[in-house]
């Protein structure tokens, strides 16, 4: 039988936002706000998970000396960290440079690298009611192989997955139809608009519709995120034809895009895991997007919700 936690398996990194007053200016100083948070696109879904009040496991790996630190920042929203200490590479870092609505990444995955899944026990996948996953793993530390393998012991654990693919940059380095056969066998594909047109080999102006009921090929459910835009989800019917829904979302004023999607995921996962379906899942995911968009950083508040 399947449990009821949400596990997450991922990246956990070292953010640096970088927030520069004006244009960069090249061999001189540009006066910025500098902030530094925890991150990784996997734990910051825990972490909003654990605000949300779902049960939820996290299992990822950091420097050596880190571990402590980590856990301690996912357990002020009340997850449990499972964190691997890799005895050379340090814990993965990002600076974020922040100018508008765009964000400029630039990433050292370090530890993260060196995620094994030999760390998701089959206790954790017998607990969980969903693994979700993200593309940043396929890039170095998760094989096709390993992948498939980890996925298959989720599913006999009876527990759903769903994945992120994360990045249209690393997607691309990885190659578009090696990463199509990696994810083989997820349960809902959770891409923004950029990451889904890649995958479904489509051109930059296709319409999110299209977009969502190629990417059925992929998998049964899509969850299509079109940042301020919307969110489109497809499902594959019964009788195979598929069910397109458009969804608008209520703008809110960006402060930090950082952190959107991740929260997205964390309340479109608490939501299935009490039973929603795939539109009013997206629905809860959007609600919990626009808090973490009107904030600083990829976390959320601090004060419970
Ligand atoms: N200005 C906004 N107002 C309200 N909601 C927003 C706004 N911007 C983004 N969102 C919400 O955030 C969700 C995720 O955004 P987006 O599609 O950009 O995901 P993403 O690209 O995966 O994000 P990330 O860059 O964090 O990985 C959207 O579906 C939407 O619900
Ligand atoms: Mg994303």
């Amino acid at each position: 039988m399947a449990g009821s936690r949400a596990l997450l398996v991922g990246d956990v990194i070292d953010d640096i936002i970088v927030v520069p007053s004006g244009p960069i200016r090249a061999d001189t100083d540009t006066v910025s706000r500098i902030t530094r948070q925890p991150g990784g696109s996997a734990a910051n879904s825990a972490a909003w998970l654990g605000w949300l009040g779902a049960a939820v496991d996290f299992v990822g790996r950091v420097g050596a000396g880190d571990a402590e630190r980590h856990a301690r920042e996912l357990a002020v929203t009340g997850v449990a960290a499972h964190l691997h200490e890799d005895p050379e590479r340090p814990t993965g870092t990002i600076v974020i440079l922040v100018e508008g609505q765009q964000r400029t990444m630039l990433t050292d995955r370090g530890a993260n690298a060196g995620l094994h899944p030999d760390q998701v026990t089959d206790a954790l996948l017998q607990a969980a009611g969903i693994l979700h996953l993200t593309g940043y793993s396929l890039v170095d530390a998760l094989s096709a192989r390993a992948l498939r393998e980890l996925l298959e012991r989720a599913h006999a654990a009876g527990s759903a997955v769903t994945l992120d693919p994360s990045s249209v940059g690393f997607i691309a380095d990885h190659g578009v139809e090696a990463f199509r056969a990696a994810i083989a066998g997820v349960d809902v594909l959770r891409p923004n608009l950029d990451e889904g047109r890649l995958l479904a080999g489509l051109g930059g102006d296709a319409p999110p519709a299209l977009v969502a009921e190629a990417l059925l090929d992929l998998a049964p459910a899509v969850v299509l995120t079109c940042g301020a835009a919307g969110v489109t989800v497809a499902e594959r019917r019964a009788d195979g034809t598929a069910r397109v829904v458009p969804l608008e979302v209520e703008r809110v004023p960006t402060v930090d895009p950082t952190g959107a999607g991740d929260s997205f995921t964390a309340g479109f996962l608490a939501a299935r895991l009490a039973g929603a379906d795939l539109a009013h899942a997206a629905r809860e995911g959007q609600r919990v997007a626009a808090i973490a968009v009107s904030r600083i950083g990829g976390r959320p508040p601090a004060e419970p919700r």
